[in-house]
């Protein structure tokens, strides 16, 4: 029998039902600072329908439903780095150092595959994006083999550290084995407006970290899936980490920035890029992941080249970042009406991205809090207010740290609904003694 949404079984309602996305957001009563994803509002549905009219109206039409190019579709990797040239104000982006993934989570899962060998040693940031250090152990890769730097949260990963560690690594083993096409040491890092803390990493720092990664043979993924979305005009933010290794040349090889339309367009999509050096472009082409089946997600890839053609991209990208800059401002200002002036709560300002991180007294622990408030979802004095948040243990590399953080998203909802949100949170403190 012939199936569609139009004409839903009987008893079942697609449209409304529970998990229809990864995140409960069939819940109206509930606010949850815990979706990094764009408000419903915010998804280009429109656009999407005009895509694949433009696409699909082609001569060419059937080769967006064909096999793509190891490296993805060369139209798509054309625009795109026009698109990148623009928006980043680098005219250094070229279409042959871009790769086509299928967003940055399956991106950085197949470059640690490629990359590393079972004696890599992986350094993250402490807090750090928690899903990254999880694909590491679900690439069973012992937490021997994990080191934890210390990270500002406006500065992002203390660089000094970062150095100190690799002395003691190297003092230690002089001589990490030299397995051909891997890095003895990978550097997973969010470098701008991170999760979860919101840090940048300025450029002096980016230099030395370029510098640590020539003189160590470090391999720096960095995950740039905010580096467009920055919102305060007055200060451009820093050029991506990648721009500081030598792209076209025979000496670079040290960094790749792993990207994403999720953040910029829409997460359904499953598309993103990766900007690499030649030799890294390279070694990518050679591996089997991407030459069976060739480039990931061809169709929506595909799908976004008259997106990107006729700017339609730009102009969306342009009204998200006032979008999530209102929303940005709607969460600090609610966050400073409620708590601004509460001793021990220190509410860190990103100048883009999707979060806010606070940090509470020493005493508050917001582990247990949120278990509180998850389970008084139906009852009980601090669950009455249905709001949530990310607890910032979820963060710390030992699982143990950041206890009195929390990490709040603000590119869901509409400024109102995050006013509210964080008035509840608020109460939700005071009732555990914060600002009494
Ligand atoms: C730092 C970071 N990396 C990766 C992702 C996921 O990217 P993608 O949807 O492209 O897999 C997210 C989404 O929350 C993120 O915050």
């Amino acid at each position: 029998m012939a199936f569609s949404a139009s004409s839903p079984k009987e008893g079942m309602h697609f449209s409304d039902r529970a998990n229809a996305t990864l995140f409960p957001t069939d819940d109206p009563t509930l606010i949850s600072f815990d979706y990094g994803a764009p408000g419903p509002t915010l998804l280009p549905t429109s656009l999407i329908t005009l895509a694949a009219a433009a696409r699909f109206a082609r001569p060419d039409a059937s080769n967006a439903l064909q096999y793509g190019p190891v490296t993805g579709d060369k139209e798509f990797r054309y625009e795109l780095a026009r698109f990148l040239r623009r928006e980043y104000g680098d005219e250094d982006v070229d279409m042959e150092r871009l790769v086509v993934t299928s967003g940055a989570t399956q991106a950085f899962f197949n470059l640690v595959t490629i990359f590393t060998n079972p004696a890599t040693v992986f350094l993250l940031e402490d807090p750090t994006y928690f899903l990254a250090a999880k694909m590491l152990r679900d690439h069973r890769i012992p937490s021997s083999r994990m080191v934890a730097i210390e990270t500002d949260a406006e500065t992002g990963i203390r660089v000094d550290l970062l150095s100190t560690a690799l002395d003691s690594l190297s003092a230690r083993d002089p001589q990490p084995p030299d397995v051909a096409g891997t890095y003895p040491y990978v550097l997973y890092l969010v470098p701008t407006h991170s999760n979860p803390t919101g840090s940048t990493v300025p450029t002096p720092h980016r230099e030395e970290i370029l510098r640590l990664a020539r003189k160590h043979n470090i391999l720096v993924i960095c995950d740039d899936v905010y580096q467009l979305l920055h919102y305060d005009t007055a200060t451009p933010p820093p050029k991506r980490l990648v721009a500081f290794d030598d792209l076209a040349g025979e000496t670079g090889g040290n960094v790749i920035s792993n990207c994403s339309f999720s953040k910029i367009f829409a997460p359904g999509a499953r598309l993103g890029w990766i900007e690499a050096p030649k030799r890294i472009v390279d070694a990518i082409k050679l591996a089997a992941v991407s030459y069976s089946g060739g480039s990931p997600n061809h169709l929506t890839s595909n799908l976004l080249i008259p997106l990107l053609h006729d700017n339609h991209l730009h102009t969306h990208l342009t009204h998200l970042r006032t979008q999530y800059s209102a929303r940005l401002t709607a969460m600090l200002t609610a966050l400073d009406t409620h708590l601004g002036s509460t001793p021990g709560v220190k509410i860190h300002r990103p100048k883009g991205g999707y979060f806010v991180w606070v940090e509470l007294p020493a005493d508050v622990d917001t582990t247990l809090l949120r278990k509180r408030v998850v389970e008084g979802l139906q009852s009980g004095e601090v669950g009455q207010q249905r709001v949530t948040f990310k607890q910032g243990a979820d963060f710390s590399m030992s699982g143990d740290g950041c206890r009195n953080a929390l990490r709040l998203a603000f590119a869901y909802y509409e400024p109102e609904v995050i006013a509210e949100g964080v008035r509840r949170l608020a109460l939700v403190l005071r009732a555990v003694g914060v600002g009494v």
